[in-house]
């Protein structure tokens, strides 16, 4: 049976230590994304984030106004002994789908590809609505349909540009040259602009 893709799946997942899809460490393509950025009062948000390395490396480097929201209080937790000087204002727990702000930008990392299939084109316009206007999407896509019943879904990029191309200017949306080795070449580096 499908399991049901809630705050307790996920939360499970963080207690077991069950949590394949982290990489330990900071994206080599989103740190070089973040290396580029030149204004560090980016209001920035990394939904469904996890142990969110990402975050702790945006803080590092000064991007002190960047946030994390995930349904599991476990996961936020772990963060929050790893990052001590972290304020805990920049941690949200709650559903991304729920949540309400603006942002200039919001930085995907399988998250997308952990949803359920039914909340793709929601998660494109809940995305537009937290932007800000010319607010951009950015990070990593899978390039390929998994096929399964249960996440990483995986995906393809026709199917994605059903769901962006008429909410957003797709300024990149190509092969990852920087994915981490075992997901060399099954990754799309997207940008996309509202
Ligand atoms: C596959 S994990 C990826 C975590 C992290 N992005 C990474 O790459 O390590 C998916 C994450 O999304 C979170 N999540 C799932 N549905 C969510 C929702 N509706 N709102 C917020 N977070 C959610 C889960 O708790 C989990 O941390």
């Amino acid at each position: 049976m499908k399991a049901a893709l809630n705050k307790n799946y996920w939360d499970s997942r963080y207690q077991d230590g069950s949590t394949g899809w982290d990489l330990g460490g900071v994206s080599p393509a989103l740190r070089a994304y973040i290396d580029q950025l030149e204004n560090k009062d980016l209001k920035i948000l990394i939904p469904g984030g996890g142990n969110a390395y990402e975050l702790a490396y945006l803080h590092q480097q000064g991007f002190t106004n960047s946030y994390l929201i995930d349904l599991s209080p476990t996961a936020l937790a772990n963060f929050k002994k790893k990052n001590p000087s972290i304020d805990e204002k920049f941690l949200i727990e709650g559903d991304y789908f729920e949540h309400s702000g603006q942002y200039d930008l919001i930085i995907e990392q399988t998250f997308f590809c952990a949803i359920d299939r039914t909340l793709r084109a929601k998660y494109a316009d809940q995305t537009h609505q937290l932007l800000k206007p010319s607010g951009k999407l950015v990070g990593l896509l899978w390039s390929d349909d998994f096929g399964l019943d249960a996440p990483p879904f995986g995906g393809t990029k026709e199917e994605y540009l059903g769901y962006f191309d008429s909410l957003y200017t797709i300024q990149t949306m190509s092969k990852s040259h920087n994915s981490i080795k075992p997901r060399a070449g099954r990754e799309l580096f997207i940008i996309l602009k509202k």
